[in-house]
């Protein structure tokens, strides 16, 4: 079996929502301390739907292939959904990651778990 799935290597080599938003209203960064990865999300969300997400990943082909995947599953998503994406999930819908190479979805999850929560707290101010 070839080590990554063909959407990884899809995902890899054309990522989808690459890129920063201006005018973005929640905004998360996560970096991984072992491999020197770091990620970063921008969202532009209206009435409590993610109208636009992009992202900049300097990281692992996986990195960038998670990152490409997890915008495309929360986009048009209300933030309650999206506060519910695994990394799990990511992998799955990228028909599985390496064992080794899971930490690389999980950048992705907690990217968009921070950008979400610095929504909500713009929102509380
Ligand atoms: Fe660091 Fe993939 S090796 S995120």
């Amino acid at each position: 079996m070839a080590l990554y799935s063909e959407k990884v290597m899809d995902h890899f080599r054309n990522p989808r929502n690459v890129g920063v938003i201006e005018d973005a209203n929640g905004i998360g960064e996560v970096g991984n301390a072992k491999c020197g990865d770091i990620m970063k999300m921008y969202l532009k969300i209206e009435d409590d739907i993610i109208q636009d997400v992009k992202f900049e990943t300097f990281g692992c082909g996986s990195a960038i292939a998670s990152s490409s995947m997890a915008t495309e599953m929360i986009k048009g998503q209300p933030v309650s959904e999206a506060m519910k994406l695994t990394n799990k999930a990511v992998a799955e819908a990228l028909d599985g990651l390496p064992d080794y190479k899971m930490h690389c979805s999980v950048l992705a999850e907690e990217a968009i778990k921070n950008a979400l929560d610095d929504y909500n707290k713009r929102k509380a101010e």
